[in-house]
C-alpha cells in the first residue's frame, strides 16, 4: 500500500477539538454495528470533507482506524485541499478509478501520514457519478471495507446530494447531516432527511456545524470566527431513542 502525505493539515483549536470529541462519543454510543457512516448536507459548504476529516482524525487518536472514501467524483478537496502527493508524482488512483473497473479495491486505498488514517480519493473527476456509484462495484468495495477497518467515513458530494446520499446510504450502516448554522434551509434539510428515510437509511444525527459563538468578556471570539464543530443533538434527529431504526 503506498503512503499519501498530507502537506496542508488544519490545526485543531480547544473548542474545535472538544466538539469532534463530542461527535466520537456519540457516534461510539451509536453501538459497535455502526462502523459505515455517511455523511451529507442539504446544501454546498456546509462543511461534510471538513467535518468528515477532523473527525477521522479523533477516531484514530482513540487507536481506530478509519477510512475515508471520498464519493465526490465532480470535485475533490481531498488532494487540493490537503496538498495529498505519493511519491514519485504518480498520479493518484481513486474511486473512479475503482468504478470504472481500472484499479482493484487495493489499488485505491492509500495509507497517509496520520497514523491509522487510509483514503481512498475521488479519483479523476467523471460526468456521470451517480450512475457508478449505482454499480455493483461500490456494493462490493464497501463489504470489503467493512471488515477492515474500525470505521468508513463517506464524504458525499453537494450536487445532487440528496440522489447520492440515498445510493451510497443503501450500502452504509447510518447517516450523519452536516447543517451548518444561518446558512441551512429547513425545506431542504427535509427534502434530505426524507430520501434518507425512504432509501432506508438510518438517520444516525445531525452535526451543527458553523456555529457562531458570542464574544467573549475579553472581546474575543471563543474557538474561530465561525464557531467551531459541535456535536450537538446528535441521535435524536432521526428517531427519538437515538438507536438504529433499521
Ligand atoms: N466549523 C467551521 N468553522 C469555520 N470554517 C469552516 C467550518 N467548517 C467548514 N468550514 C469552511 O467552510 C468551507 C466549506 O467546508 P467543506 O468543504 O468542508 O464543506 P462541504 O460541505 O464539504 O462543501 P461541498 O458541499 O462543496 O462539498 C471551507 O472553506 C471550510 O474550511
Ligand atoms: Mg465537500
Amino acid at each position: 500500500m503506498e503512503t499519501v502525505e498530507f502537506g496542508q493539515i488544519q490545526e485543531q483549536s480547544y473548542a474545535m477539538k472538544e466538539s469532534l470529541r463530542a461527535l466520537r462519543t456519540n457516534i461510539q454510543f451509536c453501538g459497535d454495528d455502526i462502523k459505515t457512516i455517511l455523511f451529507t448536507s442539504a446544501q454546498p459548504n456546509e462543511g461534510k470533507s471538513t467535518v468528515v476529516f477532523q473527525l477521522a482524525r479523533s477516531l484514530t487518536e482513540l487507536g481506530k482506524s478509519v477510512l475515508i472514501i471520498d464519493t465526490d467524483m465532480r470535485k475533490s478537496v481531498f488532494v487540493g485541499r490537503l496538498r495529498a502527493r505519493i511519491a514519485g508524482k504518480k498520479e493518484i488512483k481513486g474511486l473512479s478509478h475503482y468504478l470504472s473497473g481500472q484499479e482493484p479495491v487495493d489499488g485505491v486505498i492509500y495509507s497517509t501520514n496520520i497514523p491509522k488514517l487510509f483514503m481512498i480519493f475521488a479519483g479523476r473527476s467523471v460526468p456521470n457519478p451517480t450512475e457508478m456509484l449505482e454499480k455493483k462495484y461500490f456494493e462490493t468495495l464497501m463489504s470489503v471495507v467493512k471488515n477492515t477497518f474500525d470505521y468508513v467515513l463517506i464524504d458525499t458530494a453537494p450536487i445532487g446530494a440528496a440522489i447520492d446520499a440515498a445510493v451510497v446510504g443503501k450500502h452504509c450502516d447510518g447517516a450523519v447531516m452536516v447543517v451548518a448554522q444561518g446558512e441551512a434551509n429547513t425545506r431542504a434539510i427535509a427534502a434530505v432527511k426524507r430520501q434518507l428515510e425512504v432509501a432506508g437509511v438510518p438517520i444516525l444525527g445531525a452535526v451543527l456545524n458553523k456555529v457562531r459563538t458570542k464574544k467573549s468578556h475579553y472581546g474575543n471570539y471563543y474557538g474561530n470566527y465561525y464557531g467551531s464543530y459541535y456535536g450537538s443533538y446528535y441521535g435524536n434527529y432521526g428517531n427519538s431513542q437515538g438507536t438504529k431504526s433499521k
